[in-house]
């Protein structure tokens, strides 16, 4: 029997066929998937990209509480008209540390993957505590309750284990000085912000919510969006990665 004739086994049974079909699949997907299991960099790393402080990790917190994720995106693709309107399109590093992640997939509000630096603190607290009165017409809810409730942050030392555990490199001393670490980050002129900036590259400490006497969760909130997109600098990178 020729080759051509075997072959007539898979045209005249569709069990067969669908059989050697699976099979022939599950070979290509082995092939394509397995090896970025293994590959040390299927996802380069990028200079400045650090695990979020224990303030901003319980801003983002409330991020995924208050699901601002479902109007919001946190992503800026690789296309022109993004580019021009939020900056430098994302990078997979930038991610890296989100668990789980912010991408989104929705736009009701804007993209704030860059958010961090655009506008003052004192925005952000007007902004959350009242849309309409920074922004006529937004259709934004209002989050006032966020700076009239005091932040939760007894066990920060166990949510940065438990990021510890799934792969973010937060030493001991980050977990040991945790909810210290909310205090120090959330007063402006802290004796401690220079063990804190050792520790956080690029990190801003001062009193987000404006009001020094409480830490609010509009403190961490408010600190977690402003250190949105400036990790890294594009201006570096550009230069050495010569995009066009
Ligand atoms: C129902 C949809 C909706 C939800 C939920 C929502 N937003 Fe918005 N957001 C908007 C819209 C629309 C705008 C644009 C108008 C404005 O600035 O208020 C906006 C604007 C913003 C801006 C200004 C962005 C810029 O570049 O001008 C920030 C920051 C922001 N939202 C943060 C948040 C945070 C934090 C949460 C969760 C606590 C949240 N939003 C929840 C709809 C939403």
């Amino acid at each position: 029997m020729s080759l051509w004739h075997k072959h007539a086994i898979f045209e005249k049974n569709s069990i067969v066929l669908i059989i050697g079909i699976l099979i022939v699949i599950a070979i290509g997907g082995l092939v394509e998937i397995v090896p970025l299991f293994y590959l040390k960099n299927t996802i380069e790393k990028v200079e400045g990209v650090r695990p979020y402080s224990p303030l901003e990790l319980a801003g983002r917190n409330i991020y995924v509480r208050e699901g601002c994720y479902l109007c919001h995106s946190q992503m800026i693709r690789p296309l022109r008209d993004e580019v021009e309107r939020y900056g430098h399109y994302s990078l997979a590093a930038e991610s890296i540390y989100d668990r789980p992640f912010q991408w989104g997939s929705k736009r009701t509000g804007p993209d704030l993957a860059r958010v961090g630096g655009k506008y003052s603190d004192d925005w952000h607290r007007d902004h959350l505590y009242d849309p309409r009165s920074v922004v006529p017409g937004s259709v934004m809810p209002a989050y006032g309750f966020l700076r009239e409730t005091d932040l939760d942050y007894q066990n920060i030392a166990q949510d940065l284990k438990v990021q510890a555990l799934l792969g973010v490199p937060y030493t001991a001393a980050d977990i040991e000085n945790a909810t210290k670490d909310v205090v120090t980050q959330s007063t402006t002129d802290s004796p401690d912000a220079a063990d804190l900036a050792k520790r956080y590259s690029k990190i801003q400490a001062r009193d987000f919510d404006g009001n020094p006497n409480r830490v609010s969760e509009a403190d961490a909130l408010i600190a977690y969006l402003q250190l949105l997109g400036t990790q890294v600098d594009f201006k570096l990178y550009d230069d050495k990665a010569n995009i066009r």
